[in-house]
């Protein structure tokens, strides 16, 4: 009897022991975000801070290979505008007629340019970590909008461990190779917004949702207009069903 005791506290002892490595990411924070909703439509000022903030912070590590120039359009960018940001980049272009690659300015059409030419020089210049590609990084990640709004605003320390890791506690493991990527001041806005950590992830987010799902406003435009011709066709099914059986009922 005492051997069984002794081995239950043993085992439970052992059990406790591993569960305590066990790291449960903290729940992302609920920000209300104007796309929300079934009306919810896109903060056009929000997104173009946002890009802003990608530009000069996140795309030194992260690409953005779904997203051509040309799109930046969509969200109230002027067409001279978008068409200097493109040209500010150098594109890869070829082989031209001797088989050679060559560079030229951006154009509208391209997409944006990616900050490594491959995966491995990514992950030499990141400890080891790959930056994955934020075309999409809304829609791959649950509560997406809120997740990275939370991993962007919520880091513990700017101090790495001693294996280069940063603890943040919304992270799946609570430690990443991403260093705080943004701090007080980062980016410089327009006057009468201040670039505070949560106003450029706040930004940032609005883009990155954007870049994620640019067809939302018209998905949420036509879901009114079906519910509303719904409506109407009910309406007059219902009067004409009246009208139909009244003849019998009299
Ligand atoms: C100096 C390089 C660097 C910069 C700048 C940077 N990141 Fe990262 N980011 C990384 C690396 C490396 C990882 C992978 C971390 C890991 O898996 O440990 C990462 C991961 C991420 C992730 C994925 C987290 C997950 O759930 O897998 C998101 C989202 C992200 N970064 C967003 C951003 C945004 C937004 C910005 C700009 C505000 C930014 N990053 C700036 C290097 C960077």
């Amino acid at each position: 009897m005492l051997t069984r005791i002794l081995l239950f506290i043993i085992f439970s002892f052992i059990s406790l022991q591993l569960h305590a490595d066990d790291f449960h990411p903290t729940n992302p924070k609920k920000i209300k975000w104007k796309f929300q909703g079934t009306m919810g439509s896109f903060d056009r000022e929000a997104v173009q801070r946002g890009y802003k903030v990608y530009k000069e912070v996140c795309a030194a590590c992260h690409s953005m290979n779904k997203i051509a120039f040309r799109n930046l359009k969509e969200v109230g960018f002027s067409e001279e505008l978008v068409k200097s940001i493109a040209s500010s980049y150098q594109i890869t272009d070829g082989p031209n007629d001797i088989g050679e690659m060559f560079e030229r300015p951006g154009a509208l059409s391209d997409y944006f340019v990616p900050p490594f030419v491959n995966k491995q020089a990514a992950m030499a210049s990141n400890n080891g970590a790959f930056p994955p590609d934020l075309s999409l990084i809304i829609k791959a990640r649950h509560d997406g909008a809120n997740y990275v709004y939370s991993l962007l605003s919520g880091y513990e320390s700017n101090k790495a461990d001693e294996n280069g890791l940063y603890s943040n506690p919304y992270f799946s493991i609570g430690k990443l190779s991403m260093a705080p990527p943004l701090s007080d001041g980062l980016v410089e806005y327009d006057e009468g917004r201040q670039s505070t950590v949560e106003n450029m992830a706040y930004d940032v987010v609005n883009f990155l949702q954007w870049a994620a799902e640019p067809e939302m406003e018209v998905r949420h435009r036509l879901g009114l207009k079906v519910t509303g011709f719904l409506v109407v066709l009910t309406v007059f099914f219902l009067l004409a069903n009246r009208r139909v059986w009244s003849r019998l009922s009299n």
